[in-house]
């Protein structure tokens, strides 16, 4: 066998193909605003448009960069589309998608200080940048006792947090044994899923998870709260964590910290505020009243990846305390021993999280800071927040429209007045009809439509067309219907 053979693409095809590949995405940007937002495909129609087995000989790379044209194209949903106002967003941008290639192309692994210093120490520097551009107490910054970290999503950050709860209320003592079914923890009824997950994970049991009640605003009861966690220590359960969010998935709602907060002091149980989309709207002084009460929270975490302008993964986790964090999750074989780890000098990040593994995501979030600077990013943040309220005030002027709940930011929850079936089947033609993206919830028991501006192209002109498009869908589909 020759030793000289190769496959690998050459210095000089990376070069060529790269530039194409940076094309085609420049290319895919200025269309995607023309393709239908929500992918029209059937189950089943991209894998059978796919080959049975895999080439045996390597393939041109012209041939896979049209395939994926061809046939990956038509199977997207368009995240990136100004028209997308489904879910939460997940924005990107110019400059994140560019950091997130030279994170590939440099391939470093970050999960100890020592296996790329920079890759440690630019992420622990941006997140103390970030904790000063959200305005979060100084208690969550690196020359403190606390520190941020860069998690894949905000679910394993609440599962990091709610691991460290559990962990500081048994004095370290269910990592040790595993948990003895008595540990509860604590969250809304609206909190996001994740924290369902989280209390699957972390061996509490999902029994164990308390969702408390909420009040017309759909924020957390604080009096629910104390009665609740009362009630349980009356019958001999050990509470360990409350999950508080600001801004909730379906609703936007913003659970009362400062309360929630006097609740943990008071009982000694750790809070963890999940702010995964709305924390963004704290780059805005204006918004900051989002973190009323964050100087009680032992944990917080944000997703940039949702609404700044970063691309997926990056969720923002700060602590108050991190040794209490990296004793949870600290363990040291005898392969990761290193002298900067034993010198005590170092952060290692690989204790901060669940895998040991970890990609150098802080080059994107630097290059967007860097990019837009504080100014820009809180320019866009506002006007995603003017599109949605002048949305709010076209519903609420609007006959047979009408808003489910105030809304505080950028999420714009509302209703047709004629009924759940209504709503659902507006939902539908409107989806089908390609021109824009919503989802659903329901609130109050009745089925609603979500409207959550915050994609990085979307501007009035696509906010206005959308109402256009809901008000004409709904007059002709209520004309047809009689
Ligand atoms: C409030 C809230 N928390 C957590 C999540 C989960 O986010 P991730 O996909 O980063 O785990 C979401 C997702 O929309 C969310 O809205």
């Amino acid at each position: 066998m020759s030793q000289d053979k190769s496959y690998h693409m050459t210095p000089g095809e990376f070069r060529r193909y790269g530039r194409a590949v940076v094309d085609w995405i420049a290319d895919y940007y200025e269309q995607v605003e023309s393709l239908p937002v929500l992918s029209q495909v059937e189950p089943g129609q991209i894998r059978s448009s796919l080959p049975p087995k895999p080439p045996s000989q390597g393939e041109d790379f012209e041939a896979i960069l049209k395939d994926v044209s061809e046939l990956i194209l038509p199977g997207l949903t368009h995240w990136q589309s100004p028209n997308f106002f489904a879910f939460f967003p997940a924005n990107a941008s110019g400059p994140a998608i560019l950091g997130d290639l030279l994170s590939s192309g440099l391939g470093v692994q970050g999960m100890l200080w020592a296996t790329s210093p920079a890759c440690t120490e630019l992420e622990t520097h941006v997140l103390d940048w970030l904790a000063d551009m959200l305005g979060l107490p100084v208690k969550f910054k690196s020359d403190a006792a606390g520190g941020g970290v860069i998690q894949n999503t905000a679910s394993s950050a609440s599962l990091c947090a709610l691991l460290a709860g559990r962990e500081r209320a048994t004095n370290f003592t269910s990592n040790e044994r595993g948990c003895d079914g008595r540990l509860v923890a604590y969250t809304s009824n609206q909190a996001h899923s994740s924290l369902e997950k989280a209390a699957k994970i972390a061996g509490l049991g999902c029994q164990n998870l308390r969702t408390i009640e909420v009040d017309e605003g759909y924020a957390m009861r604080p009096d629910a709260l104390a009665r609740q966690i009362k009630s349980d220590r009356e019958a001999g359960l050990v509470p360990c964590f409350v999950c508080a969010t600001v801004g909730t998935t379906s609703s936007n709602a913003i659970d009362p910290v400062p309360e929630i907060g006097r609740i943990c002091q008071e009982e000694g149980l750790w809070l963890h505020v999940d702010a995964a989309m709305s924390g963004t709207a704290a780059l805005c002084p204006e918004f900051r009243f989002i973190h009323e009460g964050i100087e009680l929270a032992d944990s917080y975490c944000f997703n940039p990846h949702k609404w700044m302008f970063t691309n997926f993964d990056c969720d923002c986790f700060y602590v108050a305390d991190r040794a209490t964090l990296i004793k949870t999750l600290s363990v040291l074989p005898e392969y990761l021993r290193n002298k900067a780890t034993e010198s005590g000098a170092v952060i290692d990040y690989r204790d901060w999280h669940i895998p040991l593994g970890r990609r150098f995501r802080s080059l994107k979030l630097w290059f967007v800071i860097r990019h837009y600077g504080v100014e820009g990013l809180r320019h866009h943040v506002r006007r995603h927040v003017e599109l949605a309220q002048s949305f709010a005030t076209w519903v609420k002027e609007a006959d047979r429209f009408e808003l489910a709940v105030p809304a505080p930011l950028n999420l714009v929850c509302f209703r047709h007045v004629g009924g759940d079936d209504v709503n659902r089947k507006l939902l539908e033609r409107l989806n089908q009809s390609g021109e824009l993206y919503l989802t659903h919830t329901v609130l109050d028991e009745r089925y609603t439509l979500r409207m959550c501006v915050g994609q990085t192209h979307t501007e009035a002109r696509h906010v206005e067309a959308a109402w256009r498009q809901i008000r004409d869908v709904a007059e002709e589909f209520v004309e047809t219907s009689r």
